[in-house]
């Protein structure tokens, strides 16, 4: 196999979150590849134009439509709404997620809540929405859009490391639920990159140097640099990875 083995021609991808951050960067990746994409944010009207964007520039078919992740009713009818449009989902990209940065001391009822409701329940909802679907067809891919933060704690962090972790967790048992089919579950864990929800970071030049001082490439990541990680687990390059995680953190973890 050639550089075929990165296509996704024909493919049907689902990036949760996917209008803006990480999520819009992977959306177009998917569909720089052949994938046909659809997204889904809280925002209709963002999320329709955003499709239209990617439409627009990579000639592949596209979905965009308002669904909140944490509610099954949305996600449900989000699904029926994505096969309608474009066919079955063959790849999920858990990417939907929040911060509330407190100390455990800090955080209310309703920001642990909301941080589990997002980071960790949306990805159940949407996973066992369409995991059937590629067992079925015996193909499909889901990735969970874990954290460095999944992987090593840090304070301050408490409801979105506990959820990162368990997204690793839950790849790792998805996977083996899914393996018979030739379905494969994995996990990325991301350090920092300059999206919306690391403003309080980019925005303090001390907390930004801080970040820079503990990642031992020296910098914070380029978007483009997430594309050949979710290009690859999801394509036909990655068919014998399953279960595990890809970092992609300048090397943040390996200390
Ligand atoms: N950026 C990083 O450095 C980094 C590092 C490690 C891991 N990650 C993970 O990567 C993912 C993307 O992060 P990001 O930095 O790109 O975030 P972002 O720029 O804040 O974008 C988050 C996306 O998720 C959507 N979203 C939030 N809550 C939602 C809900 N309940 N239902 C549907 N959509 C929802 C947002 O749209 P609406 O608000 O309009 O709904 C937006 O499209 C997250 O899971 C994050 O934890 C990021």
């Amino acid at each position: 196999m050639g550089t075929e083995m990165f296509r996704l021609d024909g493919k049907v991808a689902w990036i949760t979150g996917g209008t803006k951050g990480l999520g819009l960067q992977m959306a177009h990746a998917l569909a720089g590849v052949g994938a046909n994409v659809a997204i889904n944010s809280r925002n209709a009207a963002e999320a329709e134009s955003a499709a239209q964007a990617i439409r627009e520039k990579h000639g592949v078919r596209t979905y965009g439509g308002g669904a909140d992740v944490t509610s099954a009713d949305e996600v449900a009818r989000l699904v029926a709404s994505v096969s309608a449009a474009l066919g079955p989902v063959d790849i999920l990209v858990n990417n939907a997620g929040i911060n509330i940065r407190k100390p455990t001391v800090d955080q209310t009822d309703e920001d642990w809540q909301r941080v589990l409701n997002t980071n960790l329940t949306g990805p159940f909802l949407c996973s066992r929405a369409v995991l059937p679907g590629m067992v079925q067809r015996r193909w499909g891919r889901v990735i969970h859009l874990s954290s460095m933060l999944g992987l090593v704690g840090l304070a301050g962090r408490p409801s979105y490391s506990a959820t990162k972790g368990a997204l690793v967790l839950l790849a790792k048992t998805q996977a083996l639920e899914v393996a018979h089919a030739g379905v494969t579950v994995n996990a990325i864990c991301p350090g920092p990159f300059g999206t919306e929800m690391n403003k309080p970071l980019l925005e303090d030049p001390k907390k930004y140097a801080d970040f820079v001082s503990r990642i031992p490439l020296g910098r914070w990541g380029e978007m483009s640099e997430i594309d050949g990680v979710v290009v690859f687990l999801a394509s036909p390059a990655s068919s014998f990875v399953t279960g595990t995680t890809l970092v992609v953190d300048g090397g943040w973890t390996a200390q």
